[in-house]
């Protein structure tokens, strides 16, 4: 027991070390982070959304094309939840860390602002923005002051078309500037945070793999192991609330 603990603390230390003296990091984050602010993720065997709901029948185009109303209403209530929900200790310590680091791309998959209410800034959203919406036939974003989401069913747009969340759904191209940023910023980090992700979903999947073949060290913070803990230095298995807090530095590095 004395000797888990021990290593625990020394694969703590490290990783605290490593994110101290980045030049160059890179937070990649999943579902796994909002989890503890109350938002389900994806693929958790009993509660995720996945293990309820068909994605085929609400995250895809045809789908809302089938039914828009359907497609609309769950958004809405994913979108309530996001609203009602505050960002957690995991959120704002990655703010922190992204604060005091010499440089810090963060990169979600997540939908929900909690990273940006935590204090973070210029998160690259790879899967989008559930507090926005666009057009579903033009593409323009809503403008209007007030929230789309006040709508019971999809406002239109100027030009007819109907309004839709502005996320990426399955069967759709992530925005290439965004992309191209990742992709940037994963091939010239030296430390890689990986927090609450399952690695399931290409290509945000691919951007560990890519870090690493670069010598990027990695680090993956999730209760359970994953696809991409093959490419982890040091796996800190726990809750992102929990762990990381524990790897924020405790002010800039000195001559920056
Ligand atoms: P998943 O639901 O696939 O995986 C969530 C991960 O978070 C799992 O590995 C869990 O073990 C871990 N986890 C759970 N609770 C945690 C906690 N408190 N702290 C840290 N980790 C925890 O979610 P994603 O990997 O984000 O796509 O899913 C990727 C994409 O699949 C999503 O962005 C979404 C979905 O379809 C789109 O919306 C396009």
């Amino acid at each position: 027991m004395q000797r888990s603990a021990a290593i625990e603390t020394e694969s703590l230390q490290r990783a605290r070390d490593q994110v101290a003296q980045a030049r160059h990091l890179v937070c990649l984050t999943g579902a796994g982070l909002s989890a503890e602010s109350g938002i389900p993720t994806f693929r958790d065997a009993q509660k995720g959304l996945w293990s309820r709901f068909d994605p085929a029948e609400l995250a895809s185009e045809p789908a809302f094309r089938k039914a828009p109303g359907r497609v609309w209403s769950w958004y809405r209530e994913r979108y309530e939840s996001v609203r009602a929900a505050s960002p957690n200790p995991g959120h704002k310590a990655l703010a922190l860390i992204q604060s005091r680091a010499r440089d810090c791309r963060i990169v979600s998959q997540n939908v929900d602002d909690l990273l940006e209410r935590g204090g973070a800034s210029n998160v690259y959203r790879l899967h989008g923005d559930i507090t926005r919406c666009k057009c579903s036939e033009c593409a323009r974003p809503w403008a209007h002051p007030a929230s789309p989401w006040k709508h019971e069913a999809p406002p239109t747009c100027d030009c007819g078309g109907l309004m839709r969340p502005d996320v990426v759904w399955f069967g759709e191209f992530l925005d290439p500037a965004i992309w191209n940023r990742c992709l940037e910023a994963a091939a010239n980090c030296d430390v890689a945070l990986v927090v609450g992700t399952s690695g399931m979903v290409a290509p945000a999947s691919d951007l560990p793999e890519l870090a690493a073949s670069q010598g990027a060290a990695i680090i993956e913070v999730n209760p359970e192991r994953t696809g991409l803990s093959q490419w982890a230095d040091l796996w800190l298995q726990g809750s992102a609330a929990r762990v990381l807090p524990a790897l924020v530095p405790s002010a800039r590095p000195a001559g920056d």
